[in-house]
């Protein structure tokens, strides 16, 4: 199987924004953008991107899961950028218009479509450092995916880093590609240095996230993780597994965890982590890396309540339980 997002459907909707009003929606090549090289995101990084994706159902319906939050999130990822403001009715459209195109694509779980909407400042003005582009082009690329961390009974070895941060810390809430690329020097020395497949942000010891998805602790009956803040990134899935935990009754504790809690925490047998996201669906973390000194979580292996969640997030993705929170849009 590919890499997970290196195959693209041939087509991609495109809208650009120009003199203070979006254009109509266009169908084409998404092999390839035409525009200045002295473009705003090119030198001042103006672009935010979306991660979010359509399920093929056992009847052959194909579904978007919970489009709303992600426009949303594009939509404010956009204000907090000074990119134009995103028309959320248009961007609607794009993804329903380009999945509806490519629906007989869309695999069969465990797989799916990964819609990825990408905003970037388009006004060729190098000049502008202090000014955002009054220009923009926003597209809508797809791609069909598989897991992104290996599945199975794999579980992932986490660095935990309390020297550095993932970004700037008003700038956690924004899905931007400077918040990733920003990532990507620590999370390759962790592979290098300890065999890491992620690092785990947590400066000053204040456990966020990693580079690619949200954190989040099980323990016994209790989810924590971070309380929403500016400092990273409000997962949808990281909310999705929230919802579903407190409808198995568990108790969510949204709140500032330390490294020292989490490590204490983690060495109890029963205790569990994982990571979220949109990508990552819930991947358990089995180990974790701090000052030259390795902790297991738990046992090691991927957890039941872990599994549990995954479980009843894919049945409603997938259409196997009660879309009850209204999570779906069917194309
Ligand atoms: C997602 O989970 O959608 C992301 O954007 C993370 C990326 C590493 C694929």
């Amino acid at each position: 199987m590919a890499a997970f997002g290196t195959v693209f459907m041939p087509q991609m909707t495109l809208a650009t924004f120009e003199d203070g009003q979006w254009s109509d929606i266009q169908t084409v090549p998404s092999d390839r953008l035409e525009f200045h090289p002295g473009a705003h995101v090119l030198h001042y990084s103006s672009t935010c991107f979306e991660g979010l994706k359509a399920f093929r159902h056992d009847n052959g319906d194909v579904c978007i899961f919970r489009m709303d939050a992600n426009i949303r999130r594009m939509a404010q990822s956009s204000r907090l950028l000074s990119l134009p403001p995103i028309d959320e009715a248009q961007l609607h459209q794009m993804i329903v218009d380009i999945v509806t195109q490519f629906k007989g694509d869309v695999p069969t779980p465990p797989g799916s479509m990964y819609i990825r909407p990408t905003h970037i400042g388009t006004e060729a003005a190098i000049g502008k450092a202090a000014a955002p582009s009054m220009s923009s082009l926003l597209y809508v690329l797809l791609s069909p995916v598989g897991d992104y961390f290996a599945g199975g009974d794999v579980t992932l070895r986490l660095l935990l880093e309390e020297n550095g941060q993932r970004c700037a810390p008003h700038m956690g809430m924004v899905k931007s590609g400077g918040n990733y690329a920003s990532a990507l020097g620590p999370i390759s020395r962790a592979r290098e240095s300890v065999d890491a497949d992620q690092v785990l942000f947590c400066p000053n010891g204040d456990v966020q996230e990693t580079g690619a998805a949200n954190f989040i602790l099980i323990d016994g009956d209790e989810v924590i993780t971070k309380g929403l803040d500016s400092s990273f990134l409000h997962g949808v899935t990281r909310d999705s597994i929230l919802t579903l935990a407190r409808d198995l009754g568990m108790t969510v504790s949204e709140r500032d965890l330390t490294v020292d809690e989490l490590i204490e925490r983690a060495q109890k047998p029963g205790t569990e982590a994982a990571l979220s996201g949109t990508a990552a669906v819930l991947t358990p973390v089995g180990t974790l890396i701090h000052n030259g000194q390795e902790f297991q979580v738990g046992n090691g292996k991927p957890g039941a309540t872990t599994l549990r969640l995954r479980e009843a997030l894919n049945n409603v993705q997938w259409g196997k339980a009660e879309d009850a929170h209204g999570w779906l849009t069917r194309i």
